[in-house]
């Protein structure tokens, strides 16, 4: 099977998967990563199939609690390279930031790139979007509780960009940062104004 078929093929069980989840981490947040990760990817290499499926794929099970066997199966069921399949089936488990929050130099850049891209989705006026999404999707406080979506910030977002890979990331992620770090100022002086 050629490379287009698969990722049209693969783009579709996934958007199947994903049409109805919530808004923070549904079909266009899979969209999102994988165009950053497309663009990260240019920069740095001329083949990028494994990115784009392995951002396709990235989301389909949480690692945390799933074993692998839904991304296997699926893979099993298309006309890919094994070698291929073998580096999809490795990489992923891997992309948890709770689980591997620095992944070793020597892991393969395809992992890199969309840990980056994934992240990058996790700042910036998306980034503010996604985390009051999922807070409110859980009907958690905004701020004002251990698991207020404001807390969030503190204890990840704004320091998520110690944790990049690759150049063209971080040249995409200062004016997220940037942005991330002055609504958080702002938000924080409002709740505290007089
Ligand atoms: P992903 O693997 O796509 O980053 P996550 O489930 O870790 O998925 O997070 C989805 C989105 O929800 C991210 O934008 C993340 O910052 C946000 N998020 C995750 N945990 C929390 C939380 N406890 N409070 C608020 N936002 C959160
Ligand atoms: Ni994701």
């Amino acid at each position: 099977m050629d490379k287009v078929t698969l990722l049209k093929i693969t783009e579709d069980y996934v958007r199947s998967l994903f049409i109805n989840k919530e808004p923070g981490h549904d079909f266009l947040h899979i969209q999102r990563v994988r165009k950053l990760a497309l663009k990260i990817g240019n920069s740095v290499q001329n083949d990028t199939f494994l990115v784009e499926m392995v951002a396709l794929l990235h989301d389909v099970e949480d690692h945390k609690l799933e074993d692998g066997h839904k991304v296997k199966d699926f893979l099993d069921t298309i006309d890919i390279e094994e070698s291929h399949k073998e580096k999809i089936l490795f990489i992923l488990p891997r992309l948890s930031f709770s689980k591997y929050p620095l992944l070793p130099n020597d892991f393969p850049i395809e992992g890199k790139i969309v840990s980056d891209a994934d992240r990058l989705d996790a700042i910036g006026a998306i980034g503010v979007a996604r985390a009051f999404s999922y807070g409110g999707n859980r009907n958690r406080r905004m701020y004002g509780s251990e698991d207020s979506s404001i807390k969030h910030f503190d204890e990840k977002l704004l320091i998520l960009d110690q944790y990049f890979y690759l150049d063209e990331t971080k040249r995409i992620a200062e004016k997220r940062m940037e942005f991330l770090k002055e609504f958080y100022k702002e938000f924080i002086d409002e709740i505290n104004e007089e």
